[in-house]
């Protein structure tokens, strides 16, 4: 990747951290020394965060790797961790939720210590449907309380949770089930999407059929709609949780207990199990939630908008705010319900102060227009994060901006559902921020940038992204496939590869050491194109393209063509009130040529009015090739909305 070099973008803009911030936060600069010094007493400091019941006698056993251990002996109760001892230090009548639904005043305000009660209770109702430590529970609900209340009931039990996104099908719902062997599926009968009541329950219930290791469904009644009942098999949630003891004994757990599997989406392969465990998995979600938010529990108000079926739900919802004693906002709805302003208008209402959301939301929001935010009062933020996808240098100075106000930090996250918690990412307090990278792996963290042997790149150098040492909260395996595991992740560089005999985690993802040696991701290295001989990462002309004040959002792939090996193929979704004018193309194709260099310039660019996005929000470049290089579409089912291919492929035949 080394030729991509010549193309790097020129981002000089740089933001050092407010007065403030920096003389208060959370996490200083010498937390890098003392990471470098000694990476295992650093880890085992930040686990001392937590309360253990029992001490570990080893940080890190390593002795068969890629399988790694973290404080082994060590025993804990994550869900204690996360409610009960708050509650237990006095901070019982703090709110933990304010939670926000979809229908406009359906609102709800949990406190730790209603949590604590609400987390027995249904941790004593699944000990009646028969679950105990080392079973597996699904759990399929729209984003309300008690989906965390259910993640929290089974860590307390140790029995290990899969959550499943709501919006998933019978297919992928009932492939998930049958390959941990769910015992128990916990549900709803429905739940909210844009202002209409949307069931669950029935794809449960054929799913159920198809799943032989499910005992036990147990039924959330939130929208009030008709549902098909199993007796014996079906149990609600108001007749079964809501009566059972509030009171219960959290038993304390292995560290290497498993907390939950959560599966990575996969375009065509079978989706990976990827397995977190409790005590380094809890040590790094925890510690980097207060590193990276710099949380101030008494006066700060979060908000994630990720759904809690993704990782991001999983430790920046649950476990890493919960863990810290925060105070959260949980909104169930898209953001455009009833209003295109809705966002601001929650930010507005409960004087968010932390705002985690992704670059997918981001361009929308510029693409639905600066007026909209511009409404509300922002000026509770103090600083704002991204996750989930590069976040193109103009989308992050927008977001700055017109959301920070000018004036909050940007934290850019690097991670994966197969890291666990955050690996690379300003320090709110330390790092002066360029737009557009995740700058610096957090203290404790070993990312490097290699090339094809492993070497690390030097400072202007390009290549892939590599873990060299194992981190807390790593996966632990690919649920029930070890070899996968190895083969998917170790067999790239180093030991797994055959050569010498250090294990190096491969991510996928290419990047870039700049000259300051910051780190920029350049996406999954699968949709990198090779254009006469030069490779070129789609996320670079994505942003060469986002930086055009007429273009809100940009995907690029990379078509066959018969004199370049591949060629440089543009979608492009116009900024609000933009006209697609007949000069558009060839002044977007000399604007890329001008940031990056002629030969990254589009064959071809397509205005068109959405792009196709897995349910998290990644755009799906695989269809987007297939419709480059005219051929019929592949597998759609991931897509969340299906019918934007046929809009696609319609503005292609008429030439638009
Ligand atoms: C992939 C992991 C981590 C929670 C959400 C996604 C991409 C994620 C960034 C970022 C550039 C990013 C990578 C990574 N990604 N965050 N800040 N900058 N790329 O979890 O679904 O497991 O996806 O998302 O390509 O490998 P995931």
């Amino acid at each position: 990747m080394a030729d991509t070099l010549a193309n790097l973008l020129s981002e000089t803009r740089q933001f050092p951290p407010p007065d403030e911030l920096a003389a208060n936060a959370n996490v200083k600069a010498e937390a890098y020394d003392r990471a470098t010094e000694d990476r295992l007493g650093f880890w085992a400091e930040q686990a001392k965060r937590l309360h253990w019941n029992q001490e570990w006698s080893e940080v890190l056993d390593w002795s068969n790797p890629p399988f790694a251990k973290w404080f082994i002996g060590g025993q804990l109760n994550v869900a204690y961790n996360c409610v009960d001892r708050h509650v237990e230090a006095g901070r019982g009548s703090k709110v933990a939720i304010y939670w926000e639904g979809e229908p406009a005043g359906d609102t709800r305000e949990i406190t730790y210590a209603d949590l604590q009660q609400l987390v027995n209770q249904a941790a004593n109702a699944l000990t009646d449907l028969g679950v105990s430590a080392g079973d597996r529970v699904a759990i399929y609900l729209p984003m309300i309380p008690e989906a965390v209340v259910a993640m929290l009931a089974c860590a307390r039990l140790g029995a290990t949770h899969s959550v499943v996104f709501g919006g998933f099908s019978v297919e992928a719902l009932s492939g998930r089930i049958d390959d941990a062997n769910a015992k128990v599926v916990i549900t709803a009968d429905g739940g909210y999407r844009r202002g209409k009541p949307s069931a669950l329950k029935p794809t449960v219930d054929e799913a159920a059929e198809r799943c032989p290791s499910v005992e036990k469904v147990l039924v959330v009644r939130r929208t009030g709609e008709d549902v098909a009942w199993t007796e014996g098999r079906d149990v609600w949630w108001h007749e079964t949780v809501e009566r059972a003891d509030t009171a219960h004994t959290a038993q304390p757990f292995d560290a290497e207990n498993p907390l939950f599997i959560l599966y990575t989406s996969g375009t065509t392969a079978k989706p990976k199990g990827i397995l977190h465990t409790s005590g380094g998995y809890l040590t790094q979600a925890s510690w980097t939630y207060n590193a990276v938010f710099d949380l101030k529990p008494d006066t700060d108000v979060y908000w994630c908008t990720a759904d809690i079926g993704w990782v991001t739900g999983h430790s920046y919802i649950v476990y890493g705010p919960l863990s810290n004693g925060a105070t959260q906002v949980i909104y169930e709805g898209t953001p455009d319900t009833p209003h295109r302003g809705r966002f601001w208008e929650i930010v507005d209402k409960y004087k968010v102060t932390l705002l985690y959301t992704a670059p997918t939301a981001i361009r929308t929001f510029m693409k639905w227009g600066d007026d909209i935010p511009a409404k509300f009062d922002l000026s509770s933020l103090r600083l704002i994060g991204s996750v989930g996808e590069p976040i193109n240098p103009e989308a992050w100075i927008w977001y700055r901006k017109n959301i920070g106000g000018d004036r909050t930090p940007v934290v850019d996250t690097w991670w994966q559902t197969e890291t666990g918690a955050i690996m690379i990412s300003p320090l709110p307090g330390v790092t002066s921020a360029k737009p557009g990278s995740a700058m610096t792996p957090l203290p404790g963290i070993s990312a490097d940038v290699v090339d094809d042997e492993a070497k690390s790149v030097p400072a202007g150098g390009g290549g892939f992204l590599v873990i060299r040492e194992p981190w807390p909260s790593m996966l632990r395996t690919i649920w029930g496939d070890d070899q996968r595991f190895i083969d998917t992740y170790w067999s790239r560089f180093g030991a797994g590869a055959g050569n010498g005999d250090e294990w190096i985690y491969f991510a996928g993802d290419g990047a870039k050491r700049d000259d300051d040696g910051h780190l920029w991701l350049l996406g999954r290295v699968d949709d990198v194109m090779l254009v006469s001989g030069h490779n070129i990462s789609t996320t670079e002309v994505e942003s060469a393209l986002v930086s055009h004040p007429k273009v809100a959002e940009a995907a690029v792939v990379g078509a066959t063509d018969p004199t370049t090996t591949q060629a440089v193929v543009a979608f492009v979704i116009l900024r609000g009130g933009v006209d697609d004018g007949d000069e558009l193309a060839q002044e977007l194709r000399n604007h890329v040529a001008k940031t990056i260099g002629p030969i990254a310039k589009p064959r071809q660019i397509m205005v068109v009015p959405e792009l196709p996005k897995t349910r998290s929000g990644k755009i799906m470049r695989r269809l987007l090739r297939d419709v480059a290089e005219n051929r019929s579409l592949g597998d759609v089912t991931t897509l969340q909305d299906s019918s934007v291919m046929d809009l696609i492929s319609d503005g292609m035949k008429t030439g638009k």
